[in-house]
């Protein structure tokens, strides 16, 4: 299905400037204990990765795989693990980097899922966040940028595995 890109969110400098501030946030909150990020393939690879470049201290990097979206554009609300932990978090600073919540289901479970491995503490960093579109409560602890309802690509989210690779983040229109 073709899809019609109707403009952009955030520009590289943006994300950039956002990205470095979540970093430092985090470190200063970790406050010295070994801190583990967990992406959340695939989207939030590239977000994952600029995140971690921004961190001057003790940082580690594992990724955890749940069940997509596949073609369509809405989630399907239930959610499986396809990939579990590979190290060991325990006394750890973990933070879940996902690259956007929309109906909040994914971390939710990912968060149930997690508390299992016995991690220090359990945080969430979010690049982006749709509130409107939230089925149950979940707040993440460190949010990129909040956007409105619209479908969004880029910046390692993809629309039926595309435009994982833009830039930038830009807003799309379906069907
Ligand atoms: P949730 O479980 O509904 O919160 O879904 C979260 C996941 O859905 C995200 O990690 C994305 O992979 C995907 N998703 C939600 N909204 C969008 C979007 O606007 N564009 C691309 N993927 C999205
Ligand atoms: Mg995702």
């Amino acid at each position: 299905m073709e899809i019609q890109i109707k403009g952009k969110l955030f520009d590289e400098k943006q994300i950039k400037q956002r990205v470095k501030e979540l970093a430092q946030e985090i470190e200063k909150d970790a406050d010295g204990t070994p801190i583990v990020l967990v992406a959340v393939l695939k989207g939030s690879m590239v977000f994952a990765s600029d995140l971690m470049r921004f961190m001057t201290g003790n940082v580690q990097l594992d990724t955890v795989a749940t069940s997509s979206y596949g073609k369509k554009t809405v989630s399907s609300g239930s959610v499986q693990l396809r990939k579990d932990l590979d190290l060991d978090v325990e006394g750890k600073y973990v933070v879940i980097v996902e690259d956007i919540i929309d109906t909040g289901q994914t971390l939710k479970f990912l968060c149930k899922h997690m508390e299992l491995h016995q991690p220090q503490e359990l945080k969430i960093c979010t690049l982006l966040d749709k509130p409107a579109r939230r089925l149950v409560t979940l707040d993440a602890d460190y949010v990129g940028f909040e956007i409105p309802d619209e479908f969004v690509i880029g910046y390692g989210i993809d629309y039926a595995e595309q435009y994982r690779n833009l830039p930038y983040i830009g807003f799309v229109e379906t069907e």
